[in-house]
């Protein structure tokens, strides 16, 4: 391959603009300057440096965000900032996509690539990938809310009750639920459906994937081969 076209598929730029970066003597690789565009690299062992950070070379990228509030996942917010703008800019020149929305007042794990055959097996219903979310409830959650969302509750617009695959009270306002789906607005609908209101959300997990407790608010990070294995795994616990 060679060298502005590994450029451009990572995201640094237009053809024109990476020929001109490497041209330019900004570009090193493997930690070796280089200013020849058409040098050939081996995109199985290439680490390009530009603007004094490393990026190894990636066919596909997996990458984590710890959502904060305020922000909408959308390339074209309305009122708030966009998501995509706490990502670096090559990853967003590269075409990441969200993997599954939040709200924008919610908070927690958000997954984003460029994997389209990941990201339909990360939010397709018929995979059945597990989301689960801490819910601060406006209200005390009663024992036949809980019985309700576990038998399943009827949304509009749904040919049938959805239920939770597993719904713990956490305390007398918080809800953890595990959900199989994840459609428009599933768990605030959910849970105005069983006459509570959600107050705050926080997606704690996806599969077996628990979002890092190190990782702040706004704060992203790769997802390695053991991660996205998890992602794909069921939680461990159930209830
Ligand atoms: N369900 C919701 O209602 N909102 C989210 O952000 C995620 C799941």
């Amino acid at each position: 391959m060679k060298l502005y076209h590994a450029l451009q598929s990572q995201g640094f730029g237009t053809r024109k603009n990476c020929v001109a970066r490497v041209r330019a003597g900004e570009v090193a690789v493997n930690g070796v300057a280089c200013d020849n565009p058409e040098a050939q690299v081996d995109p199985a062992q290439l680490e390009l440096t530009l603007d004094g950070v490393t990026w190894p070379y990636r066919e596909k990228v997996y990458v984590l965000m710890h959502k904060p509030a305020g922000y909408e996942c959308s390339h074209h917010p309305s009122h708030h900032s966009s998501v995509f703008a706490l990502l670096p800019p090559p990853l967003v020149q590269r075409g990441v996509q969200c993997v599954g929305r939040l709200d924008q007042d919610s908070t927690g794990l958000l997954l984003f690539s460029d994997d389209g055959q990941f990201n339909h097996r990360m939010i397709s219903p018929k995979k059945g990938v597990a989301k689960v979310y801490r819910a601060v409830c406006a209200d005390p959650v009663s024992d036949a809310m809980l019985v309700a969302l576990r038998t399943g509750v009827q949304l509009n617009d749904e040919p049938a009750p959805i239920a939770a695959l597993a719904c713990e009270r956490i305390d007398a306002y918080t809800l953890r639920l595990t959900l199989a789906e994840g459609k428009y607005h599933q768990v605030r609908r959910m849970i105005a459906a069983i006459g509570n209101r959600v107050e705050a959300l926080h997606r704690e997990a996806i599969g077996n994937y628990v979002l890092p407790a190190t990782l702040p608010p706004g704060a992203w990070r790769w997802l390695e081969d053991d991660d996205l294995k998890q992602l794909e795994q069921s939680p461990k616990n159930r209830s």
